[in-house]
């Protein structure tokens, strides 16, 4: 995804408007970000946690980027190469009174290189893959202090055994989508120790991703009417969505929380 190779059709189906570009909630947030919590310290959620320097890749207009603001400490640097997505985020954190603590950033992450870190706390959800997971992965490895923490969220098989129309569906939007176990193995041999790991639930993704999605593609469909290019992105995007409707206990996005070595 690059913004400026996206058809405009593409920004006004995943618009700035909505509260998260991609299957994940604050509970889910929260979830990972507590397995930085070392074991028998405060209750979970109660006190934040404390880094020198957080890094949100890919952070679209800032679901998350909000969440990691209210439950963390230290300065958030919110990346993304879509300006419509940063210039709501900084909306949302000002309405928000978290306005100093994020920083928004207009960048490519394939550009990034060690001189932009270091950062103890790397956050992205639903984006690494841009760089190929397991490249994702070096990149972020070099951006973080040793013992700094990775949380990152990736859309993986959950079964060996999709169905064919599923399978066939993802050989052409997402070739590269490997399952749990292979992401798990990638995460050591990057010279990671994993946290923890677990699946974004079902209904967690249809509330704060497709139904939303779902209802922007409704309004579309009316205001594009005769336009047969955009029409056929937004039937691409459904199509997305019924594979999920129908096979969502095969694939889905999983978190994995992990430290570099
Ligand atoms: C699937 S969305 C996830 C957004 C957000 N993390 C969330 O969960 O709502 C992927 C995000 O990565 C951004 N993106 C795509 N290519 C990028 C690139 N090369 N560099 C930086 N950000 C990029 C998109 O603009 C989008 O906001």
């Amino acid at each position: 995804m690059d913004s400026n190779e996206l058809p405009e059709i593409f920004y006004e189906i995943f618009d700035p408007s909505l509260s998260r570009l991609n299957p994940g909630d604050e509970a889910s947030t929260l979830r990972a970000l507590n397995m930085f919590r070392p074991a028998g310290s405060e209750k979970e959620g109660e006190t934040a946690l404390r880094f020198r320097r957080i890094l949100d890749l890919g952070c679209g207009c800032g679901g998350q980027t909000l969440s990691l603001a209210r439950y963390t400490k230290g300065p958030i640097l919110a990346l993304d190469n879509h300006r419509a997505y940063l210039d709501e985020l900084r909306r949302r954190a000002e309405a928000a009174g978290l306005s100093g603590r994020i920083q928004v950033v207009l960048k490519d992450m394939r550009t990034l290189t060690p001189d932009d870190g270091p950062f103890d706390l790397i956050w992205s959800e639903g984006a690494l893959f841009i760089m190929g997971f397991r490249d994702g992965l070096a990149a972020c490895h070099s951006l973080l202090t040793p013992g700094g923490g990775l949380a990152v969220s990736e859309l993986c098989w959950l079964r060996p055994d999709p169905p064919a129309d599923c399978r066939q569906f993802f050989s052409e939007v997402y070739p590269a989508m490997t399952d749990v176990e292979a992401a798990l193995s990638a995460t050591r041999t990057s010279d990671y120790e994993l946290l923890g790991h677990f699946t974004v639930p079902e209904s967690a993704s249809w509330t704060s991703y497709y139904h939303p999605v779902e209802e922007r593609l409704r309004l579309l469909r009316k205001r594009h009417a005769g336009n047969a290019e955009n029409l056929s992105m937004i039937e691409s995007v459904q199509k997305e969505i019924d594979i999920y409707r129908r096979y969502s206990a095969y694939y889905g996005s999983v978190f994995f929380v992990m430290r570099r070595r």
